[in-house]
């Protein structure tokens, strides 16, 4: 069902990355649901364009696909070819990749390609469509965090250095932009049900103790953060719960410890150090 005050503000374009997969197909059907129309980006040119097609035929829409790759010099580039003569309200930041397991045993071309797209993506993905937004006056940036990035996670390490930046980018970009009429969210999930979560290959995240949310919880706490115009959006109970424990009644180095013991726990002898 459309929803005209959320069409209005943030219409009639949403542009999402990672649209082929998990979150980034929940997003653009709850936006599609809105009424808005939706740009998909991501590097499987097929899921996109089978994803826009539902897209269109559930909610009678319009769509358009880029397939890039957002750690590529050109991907902006690609993007802009598409979407620079379409009016853009909505961007959700949310392509992102970890490689889990000891810093020291995965490959640095690996890390470095990973903290480009958790990070130098999301910068110049909102510093575009950051001006384009604040030039017509409204609409909003969503980025993807995850609670990975609320303190150091060992066996994610450079995933949850990434997210860290991303969390602070979005906060401190939310204060800058508090007079424009744009609005700048992060959310923080924690275990989602996605491939992201579930076709893990390294470490099954999935079996850590704990509930997992459903994509379009997410998706709606999120984009209901976002309306709000929420700095920060921690998602669901058990997570604000955690939150809370870890960064403001625990010594600060506990949280770090219990998700090193808990990840530990599941890895495979080869992604450990010790
Ligand atoms: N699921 C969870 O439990 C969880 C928890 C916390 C945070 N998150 C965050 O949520 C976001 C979405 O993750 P997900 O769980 O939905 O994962 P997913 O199902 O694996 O989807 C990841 C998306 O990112 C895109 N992507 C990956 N590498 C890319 C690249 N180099 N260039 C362009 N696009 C790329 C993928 O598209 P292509 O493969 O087609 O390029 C895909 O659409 C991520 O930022 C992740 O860190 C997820």
């Amino acid at each position: 069902m459309k929803t005209i005050a959320f069409e209005n503000k943030f219409g009639p374009w949403a542009l999402v990355t990672g649209g082929s997969s998990g979150l980034g197909v929940g997003f653009a059907h709850n936006l599609a649901a809105k009424g808005l129309n939706v740009v998909l980006t991501g590097r499987r040119e097929a899921l996109l364009t089978e994803v826009a097609q539902q897209l269109e035929e559930r909610h009678g829409i319009q769509t358009r696909v880029v397939a890039t790759d957002l750690t590529s010099d050109e991907a902006l580039d690609e993007i802009r070819k598409v979407t620079d003569e379409l009016d853009i309200g909505t961007v959700i930041s949310n392509a992102g990749v970890a490689s889990m397991g000891a810093m020291l045993k995965i490959d640095a071309d690996e890390l470095g390609r990973n903290l480009k797209l958790n990070t130098t993506a999301h910068l110049r993905i909102s510093h575009h469509f950051g001006q384009r937004l604040v030039e017509r006056g409204k609409g909003g940036i969503l980025f993807v965090g995850s609670m990975a990035g609320m303190q150091g996670t060992p066996l994610g390490a450079n995933y949850a250095g990434a997210k860290g930046y991303v969390h602070n980018l979005a906060q401190a970009l939310n204060y800058e932009l508090r007079n424009s009429g744009v609005h700048v969210s992060v959310v923080a999930p924690g275990p989602t049900d996605t491939p992201g979560l579930n076709a893990r290959t390294d470490i099954d995240l999935a079996k850590i103790p704990g509930p997992v949310m459903s994509v379009d919880k997410l998706v709606s706490i999120g984009l209901k953060g976002l309306a709000q115009n929420k700095p920060l959006v921690v998602a669901g109970l058990s997570n604000r719960m955690m939150d809370f424990m870890f960064r403001r009644i625990l010594p600060r180095q506990t949280g770090r410890n219990m998700m090193g013991m808990m990840i530990s726990k599941h890895a495979p002898r080869e992604l450990k150090l010790n």
